[in-house]
């Protein structure tokens, strides 16, 4: 597979959809195929399994069911968005991958990091992405900034404590994965942010010779 697979991770408001938006931009002005997709979502039936997950109405539902519809949703995902991309040496911006499944169900909800891992093992295929960055800031800073946008979903309004568990397992497989995963600050600057996610993504495009 020749392309390049990027993921944005971070809490709500952390600034993804931001970063996300100036990044396109920057691979569109160098002239490379890029698509931008989301978790859960990015086609029609992941879209809908979305709609499932963050209605404010499903307050029953386990957490179990929950980890398994983020994993059917990208089992959708990565078949019918991302691979059709890399396999045409594309490059594929998500907001969201399987890292906010690990911290989101396994870590915060109590799954555990292996059940939720094994659980995403038919939906990912081995498929990992070659950078991820994780935009660090506060769960009460980000919901602050959200609060202004518009009301909250059902993940959103979960309690501080899991938005705080949610802060804590990103941080732990931040560690666990320092090559992959690139920790940026986002309380800094929105420019500030894009410029040091430019370099990481320059060094990447040296290591891999494009
Ligand atoms: N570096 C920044 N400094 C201050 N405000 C920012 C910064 N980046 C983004 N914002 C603002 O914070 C709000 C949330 O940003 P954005 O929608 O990009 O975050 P997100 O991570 O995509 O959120 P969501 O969880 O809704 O997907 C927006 O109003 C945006 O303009
Ligand atoms: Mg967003």
């Amino acid at each position: 597979m020749s392309g390049l697979f990027i993921s944005i991770e971070g809490t709500d408001g952390s600034g993804k959809t931001t970063q996300i938006r100036l990044l396109e931009e920057y691979f569109k002005n160098k002239g490379f195929y890029v698509v931008c997709t989301r978790e859960p979502g990015g086609n029609m039936i992941s879209e809908k399994i979305r709609e499932l997950i963050i209605d404010k109405e499903n307050t029953e539902m386990t957490a179990v069911t929950e980890a398994l519809l983020y994993a059917a949703a990208r089992a959708q995902h990565v078949t019918s968005d991302i691979l059709p991309v890399l396999e045409d040496g594309g490059i594929v911006i998500s907001d969201r991958f399987l890292d906010s499944s690990l911290v989101y169900q396994g870590f915060a909800r109590g799954l555990g990091i292996k059940t939720v891992k094994d659980m995403n093992k038919y939906a990912v295929n081995g498929l990992e992405p070659d950078m991820t960055f994780f935009l660090r800031l506060k769960p009460e800073d980000g919901i602050k900034r959200k609060k202004n946008q518009k009301e909250l979903d059902r993940m959103e309004s979960e309690n501080e404590k899991f938005h705080q568990m949610v802060y804590g397992g990103y941080m732990q497989l931040a560690r666990r994965n320092k090559q992959r995963i690139k920790v940026i600050d986002a309380l800094k600057s929105v420019e500030d942010i894009h410029k040091e996610i430019i370099e990481n993504i320059e060094k990447l495009f040296s290591e891999k010779g494009i």
